[in-house]
């Protein structure tokens, strides 16, 4: 895809889904400033692109960090954040500094640098319990927990930054992303990455509740492409727009599916749903395909069997 900017900072560049951003950004042509501070994410995952980008270890909600790495900069992507629901339900104070303090920092460290386009990385928990299906972007936000009351504060910055200072800011609210690199070593990592490393190491999956809960789950791919297309959409300046692939699947299923890909059938066990879970997500994803010409391309089973893969590879090289 070509680029209208020769220049980015990707926060969070070390994570899962920052790290395939920053190595789509690098094949682009772009030079890439990585911010991170590797509580998450880690080197290993920007591995491919290491000779071709700027990595900085920092921290977003250091004020100095970030003018440094914003030097320069026509574009950013702001993908840093404390990214696991449980984990603000248990810490809110310690996850509002870095999802709201240090997103405000990126922000305003844009505006003093004159950098022309901001995606944000927003998340589907903004919708809550809200009961319609599939969710537009006109619901009224219902958070259920701190990290989405935390999203919706940096839409509104988003929001704010693009009304009072013009600047291009879009806010993608991304449904549940999976592929290749997801860290599945906390128990807040994301449900695909334990299952599939439970499932290639014969051992079972954990099921919070009764696995009626459902997901619509895209792949990384895919999510890399919506960025990309959101920063070089005029029409998409201020707004809040759902990625995701229109298709839900429930957690009992999910596993069930990770387990045929394996050849075994390892039952699941069952325990208390998790406090601030949402029932049932799916993404209507009109607005995506209007304003940013974005549809999925990779389908669920095409994803889950390449993350598959990645796995059985991962385990392959550990074990050897
Ligand atoms: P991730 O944990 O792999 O990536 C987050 C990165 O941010 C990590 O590399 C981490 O080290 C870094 N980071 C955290 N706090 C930081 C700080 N204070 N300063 C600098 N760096 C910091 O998670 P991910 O799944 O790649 O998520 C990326 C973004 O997408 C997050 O904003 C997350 O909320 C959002 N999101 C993710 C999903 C999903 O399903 N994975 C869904 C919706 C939204
Ligand atoms: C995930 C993301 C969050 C994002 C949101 C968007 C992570 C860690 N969290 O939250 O950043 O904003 O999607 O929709 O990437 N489950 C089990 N067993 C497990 C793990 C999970 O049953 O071992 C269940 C959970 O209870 C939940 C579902 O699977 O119902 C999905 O959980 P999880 O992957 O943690 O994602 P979300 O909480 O939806």
């Amino acid at each position: 895809m070509a680029l209208s900017f020769k220049k980015a900072l990707v926060t969070g560049g070390a994570g899962f889904i920052g790290s395939h951003l920053t190595e789509a950004l690098a094949a682009a042509g772009c030079r890439v400033t990585v911010l991170d501070n590797l509580s998450s994410g880690s080197l290993a995952n920007l591995g491919a692109v290491a000779d071709a980008i700027d990595f900085r270890q920092g921290d977003i909600c250091d004020p100095e960090a970030v003018e440094e790495a914003m030097r320069g900069c026509e574009a950013v992507f702001h993908l840093a954040a404390v990214v696991s629901v449980p984990q603000t339900v248990e810490n809110p104070v310690a996850s509002a500094r870095v999802n709201d303090l240090g997103t405000v920092q990126i922000f305003e460290a844009a505006r003093q640098n004159g950098v022309g386009s901001i995606v944000f990385a927003s998340s589907s928990a903004v919708y809550g319990d809200d009961p319609q299906l599939p969710k537009t972007e006109d619901l009224p936000p219902r958070p259920l927990s701190p990290y989405a009351v935390q999203k919706i504060s940096g839409e509104y910055y988003a929001r704010v930054y693009f009304q009072l200072y013009g600047i291009h800011t879009v806010s993608l609210r991304f449904f549940n992303v999976f592929g290749p690199r997801q860290d599945p070593s906390s128990p807040y990592s994301g449900v695909i990455s334990i299952f599939m490393t439970r499932a290639v190491a014969g051992r079972p999956a954990t099921i919070y509740g009764d696995g009626s809960q459902s997901r619509d789950f895209v792949f990384v791919s895919d999510v890399v492409r919506a960025n990309l297309l959101a920063a070089a959409s005029p029409a998409a300046a201020g707004e809040a727009i759902n990625v995701g692939s229109g298709r839900s699947i429930d957690i009992k299923r999910l596993w069930q599916q990770v387990c045929r890909l394996d050849a075994r059938q390892t039952p699941a066990q069952y325990t208390d749903p998790r406090p601030g879970d949402i029932h049932a997500s799916v993404a209507d994803i009109g607005k995506s395909q209007a304003m940013l010409g974005f549809s999925p391309e990779i389908s669920f089973e095409n994803g889950l069997q390449q993350t598959f893969e990645w796995y059985q590879r991962s385990r392959q090289e550990q074990t050897r």
